[in-house]
């Protein structure tokens, strides 16, 4: 099958379904330039859309992309970029669109299918491959949301899978991709210091914070139908929890990550909606495409529990918004106070208690917060950060790492179709089944509601954008 001397073997062909659309504008342009200037891309590339474009409209999309990415583009590398690509315009439903495709693909034998779709259009796009063959030794991969919900995520990976083996179908999930996120793995399980504590004998919870300074930025029409929940603590959070809570793999490689990041959703308790708080920034009513009624929500704060051994007992609390004060991804592991309060200003009565903190975005830093004792005679002292932060430069980005890992069959960094359901099972029960938004303003951390789910002396840790403490 897909396999050459046992290892999978590399794609050769790239379909880009939705070629003329934002994704493949934003992130798909830039990453297979980055790709073609590592020598990692030299197969071709061949956009479908609906739109009767000429090749040169679809090059002149793809300069466009790569002016407006900020990169610095070597005219070199920009040529070869566009000699690899070809177009095929026609309509998804029409079966001669694939035959044309198929045409195009000429030699090409084990193409990978990249769906930059509406999901509407996954069902319709994966049976019309299956039907001209364009399945066989084939990869397809596909953009989140997977689903709405639990009922529509198992159609489609039902559809999916009647069409293409599991290993296969590589479910994008761009967090995946982000260094930061891919050391929270590296961190738990290439030092033993961690493990003794990183249990519900040590930790009394775990924030994670998602916030954006910006608002639904003209993707109104999407927010109307996804809404925050949907749109990123069904997958990105949820997959941070799942790599900080998760059991360490019984073996090497990323089959056993995936069980045990799928273990961890399966154990999440299902929400209810006193689990959650909901809000919308004033002015997203008219945003364009909004309905003036809408009660989508662009903020969320859930709290979660996952019923296993190890974090029994052990809230998590997760947070995302638009319009927030700034931009930054952190999650907050607060471990428990010492038990004996030896020192009159030890925790948890006065100051914060220790903690973990993993500043995910914008940048990637780990920092550890512990007491340290002031100079001087009185045994009084401070909170203090031992604090690690890592220059990114040159990393891959991520949509650049997931493609190129797509196309020579390396699946760790996607997520399993267990996986994706057990997530959907957790949020399903509040997806209709909740309260009413709560207004915010733009530039407040969301409404005060969300400070309910904590208790009476929790309160949220705001990241900053510099990813240090203050
Ligand atoms: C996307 C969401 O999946 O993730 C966006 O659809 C969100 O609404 C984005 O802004 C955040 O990704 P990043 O990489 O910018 O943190």
């Amino acid at each position: 099958m897909n396999h050459m001397n046992g290892r999978p073997a590399p794609s050769d062909a790239l379909v880009l379904f939705g070629v003329t659309g934002d994704l493949a504008h934003k992130q798909i342009f830039p990453a297979l330039y980055s790709m073609v200037k590592r020598g990692v891309l030299t197969v071709p590339v061949i956009g479908v859309a609906a739109s009767p474009w000429s090749i040169g409209q679809l090059r002149k999309r793809v300069t466009d992309s790569l002016r407006h990415s900020g990169m610095t583009i070597n005219r070199r590398t920009l040529r070869v970029l566009l000699s690899l690509f070809q177009y095929v315009s026609g309509d998804y439903n029409d079966p001669k669109t694939f035959q044309t495709l198929k045409f195009a693909l000429g030699k090409s034998r084990r193409p990978a299918h990249y769906l930059a779709i509406p999901p509407a259009l996954f069902e319709t796009v994966i049976q019309g491959l299956g039907d001209a063959g364009l399945a066989r030794n084939a990869r397809v991969i596909v953009e989140k949301p997977f689903g709405r919900d639990l009922a529509s995520a198992r159609e489609l990976n039902a559809v999916a899978r009647a069409v293409f083996p599991e290993d296969s179908i590589f479910r994008i999930d761009h967090y995946l991709g982000k260094e930061a996120i891919m050391n929270i793995l590296y961190f738990r399980f290439a030092n033993s210091f961690l493990e003794p504590i990183w249990n519900r004998n040590y930790i009394s919870s775990v924030q994670i914070t998602l916030a954006e300074e910006f608002g639904v930025n003209g993707r109104g029409a999407f927010y109307e139908s996804a809404g925050c929940l949907r749109d990123v603590v069904q997958n990105h959070l949820f997959q941070i929890v799942s790599l900080l809570a998760m059991e360490p793999p019984a073996f090497r490689g990323y089959g056993a990550v995936h069980t045990e990041k799928a273990k961890v959703l399966q154990s999440m308790r299902p929400l209810t909606r006193r689990d959650l708080i909901r809000g919308q920034y004033t002015g997203y009513k008219r945003e364009p495409h909004v309905a003036r009624d809408s009660d989508v929500e662009t903020f969320c704060a859930v709290r979660l529990h996952i019923d296993s051994w190890r974090w029994n007992g052990v809230p998590w609390y997760l947070r995302s918004g638009k319009c927030l004060p700034v931009t930054a991804t952190e999650v907050m592991v607060e471990l428990k106070p010492p038990p004996a309060q030896l020192f009159a200003d030890s925790a948890p009565l006065t100051g914060p208690a220790n903690y973990f903190r993993f500043h995910l975005s914008p940048h990637a830093a780990v920092a550890l917060a512990a007491r340290v004792k002031r100079p001087g005679k009185e045994f009084i002292g401070d909170q203090e950060e031992l604090y690690m932060c890592e220059e990114l430069l040159g990393a891959e980005a991520p949509y650049e790492r997931l493609l190129s890992d797509a196309m020579i069959g390396d699946g760790a960094l996607f997520t399993r179709e267990d996986a994706v359901e057990a997530a959907w099972i957790a949020i399903d029960p509040v997806l209709r089944n909740h309260r009413k938004a709560l207004p915010y303003r733009c530039d407040t951390w969301g409404p005060k509601a969300a400070d309910s789910l904590l208790g009476a002396n929790g309160t949220w840790h705001n990241p900053t954008e510099s990813g240090t403490s203050e």
